[in-house]
């Protein structure tokens, strides 16, 4: 044995060849900014691995794997591109993409005449050749001038036609990639194969791509972004495909049955103006959060073919074209442990303890874990070195381990028998474990919530409080709380007469808030106070959201089959406490709503209010009418007013309300050009709607 540290057995091909994207990628960023995801001691176990299984498999070895030039070329049967694969230049933001436009110009020394914006895919880039209108070959990038024919692949690559429309001779480029779909499945397969996950899209991707002896089958993506005649190609189509803009040439590529981002949120488009160009780079970084695919930035061509000509090449990478990029929405990290808390509801959910790293502009140091299945599922051990996600403000989780990088060091992650909080039972039954206590073991946690300013918003009832009054055993749930009386209160240790006279008709008060925050006072799994509020206006009663089915609660905006169900069984166990709050004479209804009539899908209400169907989001501090309020409280005044109260700036977004010290999201607003008004110039347009918004009856 040497003093090296362990190294994994890559346990097949396919492991080797995501091994080898995982290595690539990172040297890759390590070289142009510095940005690996990979630690030194990591990077060098990962390509000793890759080392190791090379010996092992001379048969195997890719010319893109980083362990040096010896195989490359010569064990791999390269295939010479007819035109070279080239790279792209960055720029990193506005002032960059301008200043690079310039150069264009000066080189053109006149205006580009169109700019074609569409989204960098974040894949393996490929190149297919059609002879004939059949799909003869397939070859990746390699070096840019000669790739590694992975033509077993075709026939598993989704939106890669075996027959084109027409009977051509053409090369069509594009990405190779896994839709988050076809991702959860290659994991699921690989799990059953060989126990382990991949750690990413893109290296299952590459890994699955370059597997020719396969165990398993998993299904890849093609999006086109070009397509080439053969340079010594003299037919018609040849030349027209060489004098058409890019934006027509990728039509004909969608017409020949490829698929291309054009059925997509981020459709290449057509820009005029830079002006339009940085536009559409707002309104593509916005969704990609919700994109089903990985995309890394954002590609701005010239469209035209004759400005193309004239702009040319360097030696790397087009001069005609530019990549925008974005910031990295995936690192690898260390999962250092993983904690275990009980909600308020009672549900266990595990955290992820990270080794601190930096993720989309913040430093990411918890990540969630969802529940034990999904700690099994991906095979988590404590030491692993895991990919961590997170896009827009979408909380961090953790993907799944790079498994390539163990070092034999790595832990099982202990489950808990017992609930770590009451230490009572755990109810596995379902995949999100509970507390057999359900709520009541944490009521402390339900009743601080519930009371909150957001919800029944009882002024003077601490956390020390509500401790001492459930020591006291005066309450157990919070609608007991309402059936309090003077002489309970007085007998409780440091409570005066004032104090207790303030309490008192501070709890009186809260049985008139809207049905809203009685219900959101629940704390009904899987809904929050915005849902809350679309429950209470939907059905209007309580009694109405009590006879409600899964199907009935489904008519919610936002509530899909997955909650519905969950709903419904929450409202069954809260039935006693809701039953409580009704014999308090606790408000259960909600003002200015009507209930659905029987068979009637969603009641469309206030169309002529003034935010009617308007998607609005508030940032920094209020200030004038509005100061006072909480962003709960302007969140319901919006949806008061007709509007969709929304928490991330996006392309739908119609208006921003903006205070004092906005930060990203005014700015995100300004690229996408979204309505920005002061909280003074809102307040005035929602004005009649304002008295109303604090819940006071
Ligand atoms: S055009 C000669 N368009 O990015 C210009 N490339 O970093 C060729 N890529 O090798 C590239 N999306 O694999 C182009 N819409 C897109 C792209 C795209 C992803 C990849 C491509 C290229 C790499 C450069």
């Amino acid at each position: 044995m040497s003093d090296a540290p362990p190294l994994t057995v890559l346990a097949d091909d396919t492991a080797y060849a995501e091994a080898v994207q995982l290595a690539v990628d990172s040297a890759a960023a390590y070289y142009a900014d510095g940005t690996s995801t990979l630690d030194d001691d990591a990077y060098d176990r990962l390509v000793r691995g890759i080392q190791a299984y090379e010996e092992e498999h001379p048969e195997s070895v890719l010319s893109s794997s980083p362990t040096g030039k010896v195989a490359a070329g010569a064990a791999v049967g390269d295939v010479a591109h007819t035109v070279p694969m080239l790279s792209l230049d960055n720029v990193f933001g506005a002032e960059q993409l301008v200043d690079w436009a310039a150069g264009v110009e000066r080189r053109l020394g006149r205006p580009v005449t169109a700019w074609s914006v569409e989204p960098k895919l974040d894949g393996l880039a490929i190149s297919a050749r059609y002879q004939h209108g059949r799909l003869a070959q397939l070859i990746t990038r390699g070096d840019g001038n000669a790739g590694e024919d992975v033509s077993h692949a075709i026939g598993t690559i989704v939106g890669l036609p075996d027959r084109l429309a027409d009977p051509v001779t053409v090369e069509l480029r594009g990405e190779i990639m896994m839709t988050a779909a076809q991702f959860e499945q290659a994991c699921a397969k690989r799990q059953a194969h060989d126990g382990t996950t991949f750690a990413n899209p893109r290296s299952a991707a590459a890994g699955t791509l370059r597997t020719r002896e396969r165990p398993y089958v998993c299904e890849l993506t093609f999006f086109g972004y070009g397509a080439l005649p053969n340079p010594d190609d003299t037919s018609e189509l040849a030349r027209r495909l060489r004098q058409l803009p890019h934006s027509e040439v990728m039509t004909w590529v969608a017409g020949q049955g490829v698929q291309t981002t054009a059925a997509t949120p981020v459709a290449g488009i057509v820009a005029e103006t830079l002006d339009r160009v940085q536009e559409r780079v707002g309104e593509i970084a916005a969704i990609r959060p919700e994109l089903p695919f990985g995309i890394d930035g954002i590609v701005i061509k010239c469209d035209l073919a004759a400005d193309q000509a004239e702009a040319g090449f360097g030696s790397r990478a087009p001069r005609w074209a530019i990549a925008y990029k974005l910031p990295a929405t995936e690192k690898i990290t260390k999962l250092l442990a993983v904690e275990w808390n009980t909600g308020r509801t009672g549900v266990i959910a595990p955290r992820a303890v990270l080794e601190p790293v930096e993720l989309d502009g913040s430093v990411v140091t918890y990540a969630t874990l969802h529940n034990v299945a999904d700690i099994t599922r991906r095979g988590l051990m404590l030491g692993d070195s895991v990919t961590v996600y997170k896009a827009g403000d979408v909380i961090p989780r953790v993907e799944a381990p790079v498994v390539h990088l163990r070092t034999g060091d790595e832990r099982p992650i202990e489950i808990p028998k017992v609930c770590p909080s009451c230490g009572d039972a755990i109810d596995a039954t379902q995949e999100r474990w509970r507390c057999v206590r359900g709520r009541t073991c944490r009521a402390i946690a339900s009743i601080i919530y519930a009371v909150g300013r957001d919800q029944l918003d009882i002024e003077g009832l601490a956390e020390n409080r509500i401790k001492q009054m459930l020591d006291a055993g005066l309450i157990a749930d919070f609608a007991d709380l309402f059936f309090l009386t003077r002489e309970q209160l007085l007998g409780l240790e440091r409570m005066g007469e004032t104090s207790t006279d303030n309490l008192l008709t501070a709890i009186e008060q809260a049985k008139t808030r809207p049905l809203s925050r009685i219900f959101a006072a629940l704390g009904v799994r899987g809904t929050g106070r915005s849902m809350s509020r679309r429950i209470a206006r939907h059905f209007a009663t309580m009694d109405a959201i009590r006879a409600a089915d899964a199907e009935a609660i489904q008519q919610v905006e936002g509530l899909g089959s997955e909650k519905a169900p969950v709903v419904v069984a929450e409202l069954i166990e809260l039935a006693p406490l809701v039953d409580k709050l009704v014999q308090a004479g606790v408000n259960m209804t909600e003002p200015g709503a009507t209930p659905p009539a029987e068979g009637q899908e969603t009641v469309q209400v206030g169309a002529e209010l003034p935010l009617a169907s308007m998607s609005v989001v508030v940032t920094g501090a209020m200030t004038g009418p509005l100061a006072a309020l909480s962003r709960n409280e302007m969140n319901e005044l919006i949806e008061r007013a007709g509007g969709k109260a929304s928490s991330s700036v996006s392309a739908r977004t119609a208006l921003l309300v903006a205070g004092e010290k906005a930060g990203s999201k005014r700015a995100k607003a300004e690229t996408l050009g979204v309505r920005i008004v002061s909280p003074e110039e809102f307040a005035a347009q929602v004005g009649a709607f304002l008295q109303q918004s604090t819940g006071d009856a």
